[in-house]
């Protein structure tokens, strides 16, 4: 019998200390209205390593919550998958540092780069393990710091972004219902309009703690905007389709968390009311590839995702990539 991905467990870990917009306002030339009136944004996470809130230490930690939702232990994981730019180290990858700290002797890890759209990539390689019998259990995990690569003179750009990780554990089902299919799509073409780059970094006196790295963010806000209602929507549409359901059969929508404005443009181009979509950036910013999996968890645990329930899962990200996953609940 074909086996399925369910998703047993959720979790969640952000920095202590919340940004503001307000604090923003003495960093670079903005304000407050202008940020929630362009993004939804009104404060966000950023780690402080004093309080060793590393990409290794966050993913930890949500890894642990979800984990014990589950009711799992860090043995009985065969795989570990994580998205993410912004490791601690260059190599190795973060998964194999979380592999060490949760002690997942029993577990293959290894990291996949795909900007914000991370968590859904890794998600899509361990939907595909387990439905090869390759993998029983696995956890996947979304994370990024991306307050180490702010160029935090630019306000286009250090009033979006923030910190956090999101996990969920993962088994193998041969039930009804879990991941009813994954989408990915990436072009290159686009690769410019969303990257790291050589630069010397600055840190305001606020932020005084950030570790500093020699690559700046950079990103083509407007032409990226336009690209990212696009694809979401149109990645959107073609998962409903693929599983022939309809907008009126999607409960819930829990997007990527970049930008109020694109999530209600990709609302309407595909059908689905504002009551249907989660989004919870107002409190974190965009978190990379960390934003999907914090949501899911915080929808979890509010009660929005209940067993029978078809949820659709999208994002968009650097490279360009795009992806997209529907399931129906089954915890
Ligand atoms: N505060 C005040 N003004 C700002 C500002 C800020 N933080 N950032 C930019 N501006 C200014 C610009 O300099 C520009 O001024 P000008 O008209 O004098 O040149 C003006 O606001 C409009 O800028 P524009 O870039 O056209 O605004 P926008 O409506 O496109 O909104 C973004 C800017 C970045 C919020 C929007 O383009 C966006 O969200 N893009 C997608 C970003 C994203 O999601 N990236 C991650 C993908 S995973």
């Amino acid at each position: 019998m074909m086996q399925r991905a369910h998703i047993i467990g959720t979790g969640l870990s952000v920095p202590e200390r919340i940004l503001s917009n307000k604090d923003l306002e003495g960093i670079v030339d903005t304000t407050n209205e202008w940020i929630v009136r362009r993004s939804g944004i009104k404060e966000r996470r950023i780690s402080s390593p004093d309080r060793d809130e590393t990409t290794t230490h966050l993913s930890t930690q949500a890894s642990r919550r979800a984990l014990e939702m589950a009711g799992v232990c860090a043995d009985q994981l065969d795989m570990i998958v994580i998205g993410t730019v912004t490791s601690d180290c260059q190599f190795p990858s973060t998964a194999c540092m979380v592999q060490e700290a949760l002690n997942a002797e029993n577990a293959v890890a290894f990291d996949v780069s795909a900007g914000c759209s991370g968590f859904l990539y890794a998600l899509n390689t361990v939907n595909n393990a387990i439905q090869c019998g390759t993998c029983r259990t696995a956890l996947v995990v979304g994370v990024d710091r991306l307050s180490s690569i702010i160029n935090w003179l630019d306000r286009g750009t250090c009033v979006l972004l923030a910190d956090g990780a999101g996990a969920v554990v993962v088994t193998s089902n041969p039930g009804e219902g879990g991941i009813l299919s994954s989408h990915l799509k990436s072009n290159g073409k686009f690769w410019d309009l969303l990257y790291s780059s050589d630069g010397n970094a600055y840190t305001p006196s606020i932020l005084k703690g950030l570790s500093k790295k020699s690559f700046h963010l950079n990103m083509s806000g407007n032409r990226l905007f336009k690209q990212a209602i696009e694809c979401l929507s149109s990645i959107a549409k073609d998962a409903m389709k693929h599983n022939s359901l309809s907008s009126d059969d999607i409960d819930l929508v829990v997007p990527h968390q970049a930008n109020i404005r694109i999530i209600r443009a990709m609302a309407d181009n595909i059908g689905i009311p504002m009551t249907r979509v989660f989004t919870n950036l107002h409190k974190y910013g965009n978190t990379s590839s960390a934003s999907i999996p914090i949501a899911l968890d915080e929808a979890n645990r509010g009660g929005l995702l209940i067993r029978g329930k078809n949820v659709l899962l999208v994002s968009f990200g650097a490279g360009l990539t795009w992806a997209a996953s529907i399931m129906k609940w089954t915890m």
